[in-house]
């Protein structure tokens, strides 16, 4: 936490190292040294967050799963009666160093119906059936094949369960409704992130709201810490017809 800990997390966002022939060593190693870091800066950075959880339609048995959860922020910003009445909460990254931090949160906390799973968000299968809610938060723009990833996770939900995005976009340069970013946003912030590999899309929403019936749409600009400027990102719930 504080200064220092932002120190680490710029010049590693300035230097990142990344290594691997695959998505998931490349993930692991850009996340191998900075994932006790992630939390304090990222906490300022991933917007949306705690209302995308916050919309969540839980039900008595719903078994949640987190695609790309990271260290598991996501259920520390679920609140208490949806983290109770859910079954069986799933955790999946490629991350093994991510999972660890969320594992520790996960005993520390005392969750006995949260479990983590290495596993890709393209691959990950659960043991028992279909399930009723998927999320991916800050995920999908780090997944070169997004759109394989909403695909999969249209297949594991059941028929009405529902799909839950938040992450960081821009608009097309001629959206058919909603938010239209200037020239600057839709050019510089693709250019900015990329460098960290997380790349901003026009597509996500367009994509999402054809694979799923909307429910509901929220289009923001956030701050940055360090920097004047805001960025987009949007928060998407839709079900499975
Ligand atoms: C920016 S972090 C977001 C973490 C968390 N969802 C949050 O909101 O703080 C992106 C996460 O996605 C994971 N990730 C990237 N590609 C993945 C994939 N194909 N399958 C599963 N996880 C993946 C990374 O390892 C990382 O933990």
């Amino acid at each position: 936490m504080g200064l220092r800990s932002d120190l680490r997390t710029i010049r590693h966002m300035a230097f990142p190292r990344v290594a691997g022939t695959t998505p998931a060593e490349r993930m692991e190693s850009y996340y191998r040294s900075t994932a006790e870091d992630y939390d304090a800066f990222r906490e300022r950075l991933l917007h949306g967050r705690r209302a995308l959880m916050g919309l969540l339609p839980t039900t008595p048995g719903t078994h949640l799963v987190d695609m790309g959860a990271g260290t598991g922020s996501n259920i520390a910003h679920l609140d208490e009666r949806r983290r109770k009445e859910c079954r069986r909460i799933t955790l999946v990254d490629v991350s093994a160093s991510m999972l660890d931090v969320a594992r520790r949160r996960v005993e520390r906390s005392g969750w006995d119906n949260v479990e983590t799973v290495l596993a890709s968000a393209t691959d990950y299968r659960p043991q028992d059936g279909q399930v009723d809610i998927v999320v991916f938060s800050y995920a999908l723009t780090m997944m070169p094949d997004w759109f394989a990833a909403v695909d999969h996770a249209r297949a594991i939900l059941k028929p009405g369960g529902t799909l839950a995005v938040c992450d960081f976009y821009v608009s097309r340069k001629h959206p058919t409704g909603g938010a239209r970013h200037a020239a600057w946003r839709r050019h510089l912030w693709p250019a900015w992130f990329s460098h960290n590999n997380v790349f901003l899309s026009p597509d996500h929403l367009p994509y999402l709201r054809a694979r799923f019936s909307t429910v509901r749409v929220r289009e923001r600009l956030a701050p940055v810490p360090y920097l004047p400027a805001r960025v987009p990102y949007y928060l998407f719930i839709g079900t499975k017809d």
